[in-house]
């Protein structure tokens, strides 16, 4: 691509950013559709994200994708927030709009649009969810929203799944999310369930790190999908897939939550023939 003087900007804000797979998505997509744009990483040292939006919003830099430790604090940087984003109160993405920025969360349409594409379904369903963090309160937000039957929140600290369960449920008005402690799997109703692996137990380099190592509770799964992708098969997968289910990771909820920000940003719907070329792309680093 020629970088001329009407290349417009994006870029990944966090802390650390070195090994991200989002420049791949977007300057491939860039590519494919001829849109004049590059997408950067900018590392931000931790105090700075209030300057950084500030200095991007001067900028003029189109969008940016915001990723760990700032998905929270970039919030009140903002001149505007996204619904969906702010009840589950992190942001990922940042639109340009006047005076500076309006912020998504695309990580959870991004998990649904994986999820359509791998064909597993939400509603309806009986869900098992493991893990209580930042990520997996999201999932359960979205599971509620999208009408799951029922969320079984196993977590290590119940407490932690309560005040999930809790909040979750009173946001989306509906008593979905059922607090679980791990260690009590075994009173689950006895059936087989979707289950989402939400935590970052297991991601490399502690590849040998399971939630859940009873192969017992692999025996209720009839589907599992880890939102960690690198290992491209985590522990939990294997273990799912040697006890008969169907196991996926989470690098097609990456891909996705990168196409919707790059049609946010660029007003363009990706197809999914283009979708495929990037994902293409993005397993060649894993295989
Ligand atoms: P986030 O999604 O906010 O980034 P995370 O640090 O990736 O969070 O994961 C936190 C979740 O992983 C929590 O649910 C945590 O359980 P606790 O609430 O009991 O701390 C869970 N977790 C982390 N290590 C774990 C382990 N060794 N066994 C079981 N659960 C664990």
């Amino acid at each position: 691509m020629e970088i001329d003087g009407r290349t417009r900007i994006c870029g990944l804000i966090g802390n650390p950013v070195e090994h991200t797979l989002s420049p791949l998505i977007h300057n491939t997509l860039a590519q494919r559709f001829g849109h004049n744009l590059v997408y950067v990483p900018f590392p931000v040292e931790r105090g700075r994200i209030v300057e950084a939006i500030a200095g991007a919003s001067a900028l003029r830099l189109l969008g940016l994708n915001v990723t760990v430790p700032y998905k929270g604090d970039v919030i009140p940087c903002l001149q505007e927030v996204d619904p969906l984003a702010a009840s589950i109160g992190a942001v990922n993405t940042l639109v340009a709009v006047p005076g500076g920025f309006k912020g998504y969360n695309t990580d959870m349409d991004g998990l649904y649009r994986a999820m359509m594409a791998e064909h597993i379904q939400i509603a309806d369903e009986e869900i098992i969810l493991l893990g209580a963090g930042g990520a997996s309160r999201a999932v359960a937000y979205l599971c509620a929203v999208k009408g799951a039957k029922k969320v079984y929140l196993l977590n290590r600290t119940l407490e932690k799944a309560q005040k999930v369960a809790e909040e979750v449920n009173s946001s989306s008005g509906r008593e979905v999310i059922f607090p679980v402690a791990l260690a009590e799997f075994d009173s689950l109703p006895d059936r087989k369930f979707l289950a989402i692996q939400g935590t970052s137990v297991g991601l490399a380099p502690h590849v040998e790190d399971v939630v859940i190592a009873d192969e017992k509770f692999y025996a209720r799964i009839h589907t599992g999908f880890d939102l960690i992708y690198s290992p491209w098969e985590t522990r939990f997968m294997k273990l799912v897939k040697a006890n008969g289910g169907r196991a996926c990771n989470g690098l097609k909820m990456l891909l996705y939550q990168g196409i919707i920000a790059y049609e946010l940003w660029n007003g363009v719907e990706v197809s999914e023939e283009a979708a495929d070329m990037v994902y293409e792309r993005l397993k060649a680093y894993f295989l």
